[in-house]
């Protein structure tokens, strides 16, 4: 009998999303219970990436692991999903002939039904089409695990850059329903959720219809979210800097909900090297949307991913990157190696430096990105924010919580049943990873209006009146 399920996870947030819905399907579908050991799960999926890394690689390294596992017992159910499965296909069976399936991230929502044609004797099935429109319809519903949710918008990418693999392995964009949209949201609104994060490959790509069929993009859609009762904060991510228009600018003016924190891809400041990679745009016009969005959010925290290498990079053009990040003062990042991915346009061009003059152009880029993210760390010390207090914290006493900006806060003197609220907290510490805070206050109108609040209030009361009376500190 199957009871216990094990999923590794490897790769981007997508691929978490794609996890959690494995999970909703197979406890819905055959009762399992999702487990941290592989060592006891009945069914074991590993959901794979190939974004940057050797990953096919790792995938056979792992698996051979999970050999062994098959080999003590025999039951065990193995499934390959994700990216890397998405480009291998049958081929991982000739390696690993122990794998049960085989499937692409568009054909998860078919995993009862790759169970239940093991469980009558069906070896090696592979699906790796792409059917997103049907993955979308197919979907249980939704489940919210705390006051922060990820909901799909779009999937795929139209945009080609040359160094990609994801237009390949996700395939081309295709859009949800707007409706469906809206409607997933409501629904975990209901169940608690207080910020949700729009998500999918090239957000910003997205078209959609309103209920009255106008056509919608994704600002429209921000705008419908930001009337969902609950729901106090939206992001979204990843967008690209070509599609960034001007209503979504706009939208920034006009929906307190959007957080003053954008996730914006540049990949390098150099045009000479953006136009190598075929990005679409000009250094200038990307400054000139960030311009554009401080005039509207001075407090704007900015983050993105950077490519140092790339066939083609000169000295001078990894210059102009640094140089970039200096103007715009860029928060947490992310910086890697350029990595060719088999079958990509920039696959075979060539290279001329040595793993250790990459290296070196990552580590001066990350030691840079390093500084300003410690700058913005530093200045958020003893000034007040509103976190959302997510669950207990494992350090020690306290409660832990996000920033708009997305930084991560251990807050003293919150209490259990300030989970899913927003509150008002001093930063009184900054950690390499993280801030401390001292809770201030109850700051989130929206629960003003649920019956709730005077016993939150009694709590909060308490709560206060212990802090002083053992002066607990930070
Ligand atoms: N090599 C290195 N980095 C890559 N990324 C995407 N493809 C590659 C590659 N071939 C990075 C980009 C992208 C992020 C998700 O991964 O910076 O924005
Ligand atoms: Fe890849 Fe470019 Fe699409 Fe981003 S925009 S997923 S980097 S092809």
């Amino acid at each position: 009998m199957l009871t216990k399920l094990f999923i590794e996870t490897w790769g981007c947030q997508m691929n978490e999303y794609d996890s959690q819905k494995m999970a909703d399907l197979l406890a819905k579908s055959h009762k399992l219970q999702q487990i941290n050991d592989p060592m006891q799960a009945d069914v074991l999926l590993l959901n794979t990436c190939s974004i940057r890394e050797k990953a096919q690689e790792k995938v056979f390294s792992l698996l051979g692991r999970w050999k062994d596992l098959k080999e003590s017992r025999p039951h065990v159910i193995i499934g390959v999903g994700g990216c890397v499965a998405s480009q291998e296909g049958d081929q991982i069976f000739k390696r690993a002939p122990f794998v049960d399936f085989v499937f692409g991230p568009q054909t998860l929502q078919h995993l009862p039904l790759y169970v239940n044609q093991v469980l009558a004797g069906v070896k090696h099935q592979v699906n790796i089409d792409f059917l997103p429109d049907e993955k979308f319809d197919n979907l249980p519903d939704p489940r919210a695990e705390g006051p922060t949710c990820f909901v799909t918008i779009q999937e795929g990418c139209s945009k080609y850059c040359k160094y990609c693999i994801v237009p390949f392995t996700r395939g081309q964009e295709v859009n949800r329903s707007f409706n469906d949209i809206i409607a997933e949201i409501h629904e975990l609104a209901q169940q608690g959720v207080r910020e949700v994060t729009l998500l999918g490959q090239n957000v910003n790509a997205y078209q959609g219809q309103t209920p009255t069929g106008e056509p919608a993009d994704l600002a429209s859609l921000i705008f419908y979210v930001s009337h969902i009762p609950g729901i106090d904060r939206i992001r979204f991510t990843t967008s690209h800097p070509v599609e960034f228009s001007d209503t979504l600018v706009d939208a920034y003016a006009h929906v307190p909900q959007l957080v003053s924190h954008l996730h914006l891809p540049v990949q390098s400041g150099s045009d000479r090297t953006l136009q190598a990679m075929g990005r679409g745009h000009t250094i200038a016009s990307y400054i000139e949307k960030i311009q554009d969005l401080k005039k509207i959010r001075p407090d704007l925290t900015l983050t993105s991913d950077f490519i140092v290498a790339y066939p083609g990079e000169t000295e001078e053009d990894f210059q102009e990157t640094l140089k970039l990040v200096d103007l715009l003062e860029f928060d947490q990042s992310f910086s890697f190696i350029y990595s060719p991915r088999p079958g990509t346009l920039a696959a075979g061009l060539p290279c001329d430096l040595t793993l250790e003059e990459k290296k070196n152009r990552l580590n001066r880029l990350q030691e840079k990105l390093a500084h300003f993210a410690l700058k913005t760390q530093n200045n958020m010390l003893n000034k007040s924010f509103s976190v959302l207090i997510t669950g207990p914290s494992k350090m020690g006493n306290t409660f832990v919580g996000r920033t708009e900006n997305n930084r991560v806060v251990h807050v003293v003197g919150a209490h259990q049943k300030l989970v899913g609220c927003f509150v008002d907290v001093l930063i009184t510490e900054v950690m390499p990873n993280s801030l401390k805070g001292r809770f201030l206050r109850l700051n989130d109108p929206y629960l003003e209006q649920r019956s709730f609040l005077n016993d939150l209030n009694g709590v909060v009361d308490e709560q206060r009146s212990e802090e002083y009376k053992y002066g607990v500190e930070c």
